[in-house]
């Protein structure tokens, strides 16, 4: 009875743990957890508002339960979920026995990048994942580990990225920025050396940042102000596969000749800008989205040689509707030169 009681108001104590629970299942929950066979080693220094259930011995969960700081994270721990919380900041010390850390995600929180302590994560050389997404970040984090390859900053205020936020950052491949209010990128993301997916979308940038990796293979850059493509960019990025630049306010006078001509590029999606004509774009290319622009006229040389159609593309998917052109203005030799589009919205 008396131990009962006590499941009893550590329930209600705990209520915020409970939320996930039903009361009986909390409960019972409990009651594994102290009496249970596995009531030993490993799970006692789990955190009492996380679980760390004996089938997965090395991760930790403590995601939707009201937590307002992050817990000791127990040295054992490889794998943390902390998301769907109300932290705020990150004290100095709780990572500090945790040196094996893989993930570390903290998604879904209030984080503010002036209550993270400065050298919170200086121990974690093993952390692959840092998901700090869904945040009120202002700025990028200090001293970030250098083992870091997804690094999750999306859905935050982020206004100012500097180099040296991501410096020495050798192994980071993805990189996931978008829905800031990042105007610029200061001296670039040059030094991230293994990077092949960049999301920027959802920002206040201008132009196309300079400086990237040349490991880049998708850029994701919707829904900025960019108004123009600079001339030589794709081939400055030889392998890029995916260019998405759809809600920006580019024109054709923003758009170099040449610019598209790259033979890897297999991607581009230009829709929802401002465009009158199509430009030309390589053989390769096999989508191609240019649906709400101001397209007044179907030009069959932006896709193939008008001497030699057979000489055809390798387009799948081409957009064109919500233009000023209707498919009587595509001409009856567009059948030769796009022989693998299904067929064209317009
Ligand atoms: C951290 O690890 C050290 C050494 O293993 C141990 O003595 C200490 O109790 C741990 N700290 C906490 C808060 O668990
Ligand atoms: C990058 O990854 C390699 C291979 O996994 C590893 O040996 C190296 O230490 C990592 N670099 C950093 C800075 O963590
Ligand atoms: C596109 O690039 C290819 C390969 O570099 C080149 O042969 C071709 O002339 C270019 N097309 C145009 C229209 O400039
Ligand atoms: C098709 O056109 C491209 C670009 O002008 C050229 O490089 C290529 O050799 C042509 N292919 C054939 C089979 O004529």
């Amino acid at each position: 009875m008396q131990i009962l009681v006590l499941f009893l108001v550590l329930g209600v104590v705990d209520v915020n743990v409970s939320q996930r629970y039903s009361s009986i299942q909390w409960l019972s929950h409990l009651r594994r957890r102290w009496h249970g066979a596995d009531w030993q080693a490993e799970d006692i220094d789990c955190p009492l508002e996380c679980d760390c259930p004996a089938a997965y011995p090395t991760a930790m969960y403590c995601h939707s339960r009201n937590l307002q700081h992050v817990p000791f994270v127990p040295s054992h721990i490889k794998y943390v979920y902390l998301q769907r919380n109300q932290i705020t900041g990150i004290q100095d010390g709780v990572f500090d026995n945790a040196t094996n850390l893989v993930w570390v995600i903290l998604s879904h929180n209030k984080l503010n990048a002036d209550k993270i302590s400065n050298n919170v994560f200086t121990k974690l050389g093993s952390l692959n994942w840092l998901f700090l997404d869904h945040n009120e970040l202002t700025g990028v984090p200090q001293n970030l580990p250098k083992s870091i390859t997804d690094l999750r900053l999306n859905h935050n205020k982020i206004s100012k990225v500097h180099s040296s936020s991501f410096q020495g950052m050798t192994n980071l491949t993805t990189l996931q920025l978008q829905a800031n209010v990042i105007e610029d990128i200061q001296g670039g993301l040059k030094g991230l050396k293994s990077l092949t997916m960049l999301d920027m979308s959802k920002n206040k940038l201008r132009k196309i940042p300079e400086n990237l990796p040349e490991t880049l293979q998708q850029l994701y850059l919707e829904f900025n102000n960019i108004e123009n493509v600079p001339a030589g960019f794709l081939t400055a990025y030889p392998k890029l596969l995916f260019v998405r630049l759809a809600h920006n306010t580019l024109t054709d006078k923003g758009l170099p000749s040449n610019v598209f001509n790259t033979s890897t590029l297999l991607e581009l999606d230009l829709s929802f800008n401002k465009l009158e004509r199509i430009p030309f774009v390589s053989r390769n290319l096999e989508n191609l989205y240019l649906h709400a622009n101001k397209i007044k006229e179907f030009s069959l040389s932006s896709f193939c040689s008008t001497t030699d159609v057979t000489n055809f593309s390798r387009l799948k998917v081409l957009r064109l509707d919500a233009n000023e052109i209707s498919a009587r203005d595509i001409p009856a030799e567009a059948a030769y030169c796009l022989r693998h589009v299904a067929f064209i919205d317009v």
